[in-house]
């Protein structure tokens, strides 16, 4: 919207503690599932959509082991939705329909599956076993199936963990801490705190999704490439945690280290080699960094200030 674009929103589940709301007078938001694709032709049809940023999915891993079948149907059905519309109206008889220039598709690190070779490069194979790893190998490559079979103009970013203001999944590790620790608790790991994953700041994310969709808009070389976006300093669990304590001055405040996690990849990180050569994207925080920006927020809701009353 800062770069005067008009904005459109569709999500199944409008949360009123979100930040969206804020975009309301300003964004046009619409409730809906993106695994109806009469909704999802309508929308960029009616709405005349230029680009897509596809985000929606079910995100959290926990929720895809214990409910595969939503995960898959918003994941890979979901996905294939919003590839098809944009198919169909590519192929549209009357030229005002075929206005979309672009889709980034939010795949993940999670749709490398477990490697051998680490860090993960775009080339490695999609190889995901667990739900929620496989929803989103199957929709990476759906993506690459309907760039390579009917040219329909798509990108997949994959990424690490994401955090920062605004993400009301408490259950992630960054906010599942704060959220604790602002209240003067230890949080619990799930995991025995030795996996070792990427962190990355949101606003670094959203920076390296516009340089995307600007280069696809321009340049159409790039359509069809996967891009990871990392800043490459990948951590375990328990240094995560210790970076929270100490941001917030709680040291005092050990984790409690429950080791029952199961289903988890013990190393995965990316290279951001090609996003750095090709878009000249790099990162602009380190964990730190964008951890202090985020505390703010956070304190504010679990005091009950961001609208809502109170979390448990
Ligand atoms: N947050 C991360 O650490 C991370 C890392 C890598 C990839 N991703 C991917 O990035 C995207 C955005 O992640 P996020 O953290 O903002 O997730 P989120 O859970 O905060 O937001 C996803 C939104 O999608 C909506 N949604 C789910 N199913 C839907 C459906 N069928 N129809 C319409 N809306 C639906 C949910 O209501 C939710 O508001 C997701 O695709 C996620 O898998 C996230």
């Amino acid at each position: 919207m800062q770069k005067g674009a008009n904005v459109v929103g569709i999500d199944r589940d409008y949360k009123p503690e979100s930040m969206i709301h804020e975009l309301k007078a300003d964004a046009e938001l619409i409730e809906g599932t993106i695994e109806d694709l009469d909704l999802m032709i309508s929308i960029i049809r009616d709405r005349k959509i230029e680009f897509v940023f596809h985000l929606a999915a079910q995100s959290i891993v926990g929720t895809a082991n214990s409910n595969p079948l939503d995960t898959f149907k918003s994941n890979i059905e979901g996905t294939w939705n919003v590839l098809e519309a944009a198919r169909q109206l590519g192929q549209a008889s009357d030229i005002a329909d075929r206005r979309l220039r672009g889709i980034i598709l939010a795949s993940s690190d999670k749709a490398y599956g477990d490697q051998d070779v680490l860090p993960y490069i775009e080339d490695a194979p999609m190889q995901g076993r667990f739900p929620y790893d496989v929803s989103k190998s199957c929709a990476d490559l759906i993506a690459r199936s309907y760039f390579l079979s009917y040219k329909v103009p798509v990108c997949v970013t994959r990424c690490g963990n994401l955090f920062g203001a605004g993400d009301l999944n408490l259950s992630r590790i960054v906010p599942d801490t704060l959220t604790h620790v602002l209240r003067g608790e230890p949080v619990t790991i799930r995991s025995n705190g030795k996996p070792v994953r990427d962190y990355l700041y949101i606003k670094d994310a959203v920076n390296a999704y516009l340089m995307l969709a600007e280069r696809m808009w321009n340049d159409s070389s790039v359509h069809g490439e996967a891009f990871n976006i990392s800043n490459q300093a990948p951590m375990s669990v328990l240094e995560c945690v210790d970076k929270i304590l100490a941001v917030v001055g709680r040291e005092d405040l050990k984790p409690i280290i429950q080791g029952t996690a199961t289903r988890e990849i013990e190393e995965q990180f990316l290279d951001a080699t090609k996003i750095n050569t090709v878009l000249g994207w790099k990162p602009q925080y380190d964990f730190t960094a964008g951890l202090k920006e985020t505390v703010g927020w956070y304190k504010d809701l679990v005091k009950g200030r961001n609208s809502v009353a109170s979390i448990s």
